[in-house]
């Protein structure tokens, strides 16, 4: 038996229309998620709208490795840019990934306030990773990113980079550039690192690729569904070429 690519998408302009390319499509509800089971190219795929946030990510990820045995896992979707010269259509292959919602604070005492700069960012407690070993990052599986960078792409420019994930939408230009600065990160997200974390713990290969959909560096450039239908076809083509070339398998 072929073990299915599974698709993650957060919102609905993140997943319908992925699932609207599915062939034979089936539908399976496992709790609160809803996955789609049919095939592309003739080949199993399985696409479910996670819904927003790092839990959900986490939970819709580990409920489609526990039911199909996935031979590999794609979150994909919208994201802001935290590195000023990324624009609209832009998109970003997550070769690293951190969590940017997770950090230890040093101590101030009553009347001190808070400064966000102060905060030291930490590892996950991930059991499957070598103690000593950094949690902090992880990767997407790079046979998927090499096929991604060679699908064509007339929306915006295609690179590879540092998507941040946490459940927060951070619009303090500070911040933004803080977080680029000192953690690298190109843009962030909401699920993303989530759905790494639960991969990591069951030795499964993902990948997140993310479209800019909006950047705080240049205002007009505001949140727009449009670029969630983009970034679908852009990670069709890519599942296209999995397939063809048999990659991972
Ligand atoms: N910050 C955080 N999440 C964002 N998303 C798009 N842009 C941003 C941003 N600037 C995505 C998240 C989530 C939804 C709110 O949109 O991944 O799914």
């Amino acid at each position: 038996m072929k073990k299915p690519i599974v698709i993650l998408g957060p919102m609905e302009s993140e997943s319908a229309l992925l699932i609207h390319h599915l062939e034979n499509k089936t539908e399976h509800k496992i709790g609160a998620f809803t996955y789609f089971k049919g095939s592309v190219d003739g080949y199993p795929v399985v696409v479910c709208r996670t819904y927003i946030g790092m839990v959900n990510s986490a939970a819709a990820t580990a409920l489609a490795i526990q039911h199909y045995d996935p031979l590999c896992v794609i979150i994909q979707g919208t994201s802001g840019a935290h590195n000023p010269a990324l624009h609209q259509g832009d998109i970003v292959l997550g070769e690293r990934l951190i969590h940017v919602g997770r950090f230890f604070t040093p101590h101030r005492d009553v009347g001190e306030g808070s400064d966000a700069f102060q905060w030291e960012p930490h590892g996950s407690e991930i059991v499957t990773v070598a103690p000593g070993e950094d949690t902090a990052v992880l990767y997407s599986d790079s046979r998927i990113i090499d096929i991604a960078q060679t699908v064509p792409y007339m929306g915006g420019r295609v690179i590879r980079g540092c998507i941040g994930a946490a459940d927060i939408w951070n619009k303090e230009l500070d911040m933004l550039a803080h977080l680029h600065r000192t953690l690298g990160t190109d843009c962030e997200e909401m699920e993303g690192f989530g759905v790494a974390q639960v991969c990591a713990l069951f030795g499964v290969p993902m990948a997140d690729i993310r479209v800019i959909s909006n950047s705080e560096w240049h205002p007009e450039e505001e949140f727009n569904e449009k670029f969630g239908e983009q970034c679908q076809m852009f990670v069709l083509e890519v599942i296209r070429r999995l397939i063809a070339e048999k990659t991972l398998m």
